[in-house]
This record gives C-alpha cells, structure tokens and sequence, in this order.
C-alpha cells in the first residue's frame, strides 16, 4: 500500500456494507482518517490502521450530512474527500406501482441525501482551496428500466447535481465526479428478497447459486461475462479522489463490466 491518503480526512457515507464498506477498507489501507457514516456502522469497527476509523450513525434523510461534517470538523479541522455511496435501489412492478411516497422516499436518501452532504461539506473544500467529492451513482441513471423507475431518476439526478456541483465550485479546487457501478455483487443483491431472489422468480424459480451467471452471461450479455466485486469499485473512488486524478472533474466512471451498450 502506497499511504497515498495520509493525513487526509475522508467522509464515506454508507460506510456500514456493500461498496461503502469496501470503499471504507481501502481509505483506512491508504491512510486516511475516515468519518464512517451509516444508518448501522457496526461494521466498520472491524476495519484497522494504518489509517483510522471513527463510524457515525446517522440517517441521511435527516441532518445526517451536517452531523458527518461536523465530526469531521471536530477530530480533524478539514475535510479532504467526500465519499457519497449510500442509497437503497427498491424495486417496483411498473408504473401503477411507483407512488408518490416511494418516489419521494427513494429521492430523500439518493439525492437528498448526497445534496445534503454536498452543501455541508463543500463549502470547507472550497474554503481550503482544494477537495474531492464522488457520488455513486449507477449505470441506470443513463440506462433506465421500470422495475426500478424511482431509482434509476434518482441517479439521473445524481448525475446532473454532480455536473453543476463540478461547474459551481471547479474555480475553488474542488472536483466532483461520479462513478457509475453496474451490477454488484453486495447485500443489495444477496439479502433475502434482493436482487437475486428476484431474478429467481423472474427465471422460472432458477437455483440461488446460478442466478448471477445466467444474468451476466446469458440475460445481459455483459462484456466480461459477470458481475462486480465492491472492491473494484472501491479502487475507482480511490482513484478519483486522490492526486492521480487531478485534472478530473465534472466526469462519470463507468465500473460494468461493459454492460453499457452505447459508445
Ligand atoms: N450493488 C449494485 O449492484 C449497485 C449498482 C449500481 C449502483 N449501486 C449504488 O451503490 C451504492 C451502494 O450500494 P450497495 O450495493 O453497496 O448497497 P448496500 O445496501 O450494501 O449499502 C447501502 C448502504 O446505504 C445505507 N443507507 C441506506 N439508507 C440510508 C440512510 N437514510 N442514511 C444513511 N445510510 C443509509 C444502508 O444502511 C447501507 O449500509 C448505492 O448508492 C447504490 O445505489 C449499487
């Protein structure tokens, strides 16, 4: 490991599973000290040095993104890197099934939720001279389908406020991007009733263990044959947010395993 992130403080929120967490693990790799925001963070208290953790609970749709900043603020008197990656992906059955409430509910935590950490720690970056924030957003924001109509305008909206976040503060240093994951191997996917329980059903009552293959190779045809690993989106965060990375902004990191069929 390289340190590259020494002495940087770094907010990851949903930090407590899935692309958070493993976002999480690599900062603490790299030297970071990271604010760990979540709605549970039990499990970041696992992750140790050479960096340091410190997990905040919090609920995104509330005060969440100031409480985070604030933490930050506290322990370290900075904030280098803002990492927004919690969101919920609910599925509907069409149209008839997308109601207000769920709408609004999807758009509290994907982009409320980013727009709010956004306004309470950007404005510290853009004070320092300099700073990094990625958004996940996901390759529905550009590829929409309607088992998933609030989440995929959800990350389309994603995409957008992180353009003109990249625009308003670019003059102060402050660079903003997204990446954009597709499918993902996470507790999104594994949980009872996730993604892979549904694509069960949807496949004639397929096995557990065959799902992801046939949804990979055969149902999506993506380019590399299967899904992704949390890790291997971690490292684009980790890319994006450091030095190596510091004439990116105002860009969208496609991490799909060609599932894209567009060019
Ligand atoms: N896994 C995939 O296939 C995939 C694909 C594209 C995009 N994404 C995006 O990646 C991000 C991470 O997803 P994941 O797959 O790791 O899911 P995950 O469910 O493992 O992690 C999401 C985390 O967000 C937290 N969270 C949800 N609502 C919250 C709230 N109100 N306040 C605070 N925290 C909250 C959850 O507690 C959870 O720990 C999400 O934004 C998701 O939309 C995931």
């Amino acid at each position: 490991m390289s340190q590259e992130f020494q002495g940087k403080t770094v907010i990851v929120t949903g930090a407590g599973s899935g692309i958070g967490l493993a976002t999480a693990t690599r900062f603490v790799e790299e030297g970071a000290q990271v604010i760990a925001g979540d709605l549970d963070v039990s499990a970041v208290s696992g992750l140790s040095g050479p960096g340091s953790v410190t997990g905040v609970e919090v609920d995104l749709r509330g005060d969440g993104g100031e409480r985070l900043a604030q933490a930050a603020l506290d322990a370290y008197g900075k904030i280098d890197v803002l990492v927004c990656c919690a969101g919920v992906a609910p599925t509907r059955t069409g149209l008839s099934d997308t109601g207000d409430k769920d709408v609004m509910n999807t758009f509290d935590v994907n982009v409320l939720g980013v727009l709010r950490c956004a306004r309470a720690a950007v404005p510290h970056m853009a004070k320092a001279g300099k700073g990094s924030v990625v958004a996940i957003a996901s390759d529905f924001g550009r590829m929409p389908e309607p088992l998933f109509y609030d989440y995929c305008m959800s990350k389309a909206a994603v995409l957008s406020f992180m353009k003109s976040l990249s625009i308003e503060f670019g003059p102060q240093g402050v660079r903003a991007n997204c990446v954009s994951p597709g499918a993902t191997r996470t507790p999104i996917w594994e949980k009872p009733g996730g993604f892979i329980d549904l694509l069960a059903e949807m496949y004639g009552g397929m096995e557990r263990d065959k799902v992801i293959d046939h949804f990979a190779k055969e149902h999506k045809k993506f380019a590399l044959q299967r899904i992704g690993e949390p890790e291997e989106v971690a490292e684009v965060v980790l890319f994006l947010t450091s030095d190596r990375a510091s004439f990116v902004t105002g860009s969208d990191y496609w991490v799909n395993g060609g599932s894209m069929p567009v060019y």
